[in-house]
């Protein structure tokens, strides 16, 4: 079942959240912290409040194992650009025990249909370049890459 979080709810969610910092700790030592300390934990509840911010959970066998946090995005217009808006897709994990058994795949569906009725015609997340299961995963669900951050290093 995809539903949005319930507060009580946000403890569980702080779990999946460390699962996705310590992927990116393991894979970019050199730009994420190690841990996952108050700030970080605390930040869900600054996210909760975020009227512009949803979190969205999944549920098996009644326990949570999957989150992803949307958050509406309405970028101005600059001398290069339209205005645009779009959903951004952030925090987004399934629990270890739970993967490949199509969980994330619901939970894209939920968020597609949700941003869809909110009026977006796009979802946009970012990633890691090390994190190749996930780049699968987004590329198996209709994600395409559309824009590239390089570097060289020296
Ligand atoms: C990426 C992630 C969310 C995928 O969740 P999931 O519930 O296992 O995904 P699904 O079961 O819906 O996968 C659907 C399809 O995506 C592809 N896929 C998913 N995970 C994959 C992996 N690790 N390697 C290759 N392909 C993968 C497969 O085609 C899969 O279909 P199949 O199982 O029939 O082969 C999960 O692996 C995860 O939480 N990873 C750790 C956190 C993370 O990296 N989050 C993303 C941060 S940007």
């Amino acid at each position: 079942m995809i539903r949005f979080a319930r507060e009580e709810e946000l403890e569980k969610v702080n779990e999946l959240r460390k699962e996705v910092n310590d992927v990116h700790v393991e894979g970019r030592p050199d730009i994420f912290k190690p841990g996952f300390d108050a700030v970080l934990r605390d930040y869900i509840y600054e996210i909760w409040k975020d009227p512009n911010k949803d979190i969205v959970v999944a549920e098996r066998d009644g326990e949570i194992c999957g989150v992803a946090v949307l958050n509406c995005i309405y970028k101005p217009g600059s001398p290069f650009m339209f205005p645009r808006d779009f959903m951004d897709v952030d925090e987004f994990c399934v629990a270890k025990k739970y993967r490949r058994q199509g969980v994330a795949t619901e939970l894209i569906e939920f968020i597609k249909k949700y941003a869809k009725d909110k009026g977006f015609q796009r979802l946009e997340l970012n990633m890691w370049e090390f994190n190749e299961g996930a780049l699968k995963f987004y590329e198996s669900v209709g994600f395409e890459t559309y824009r590239r951050y390089m570097e060289v290093k020296l």
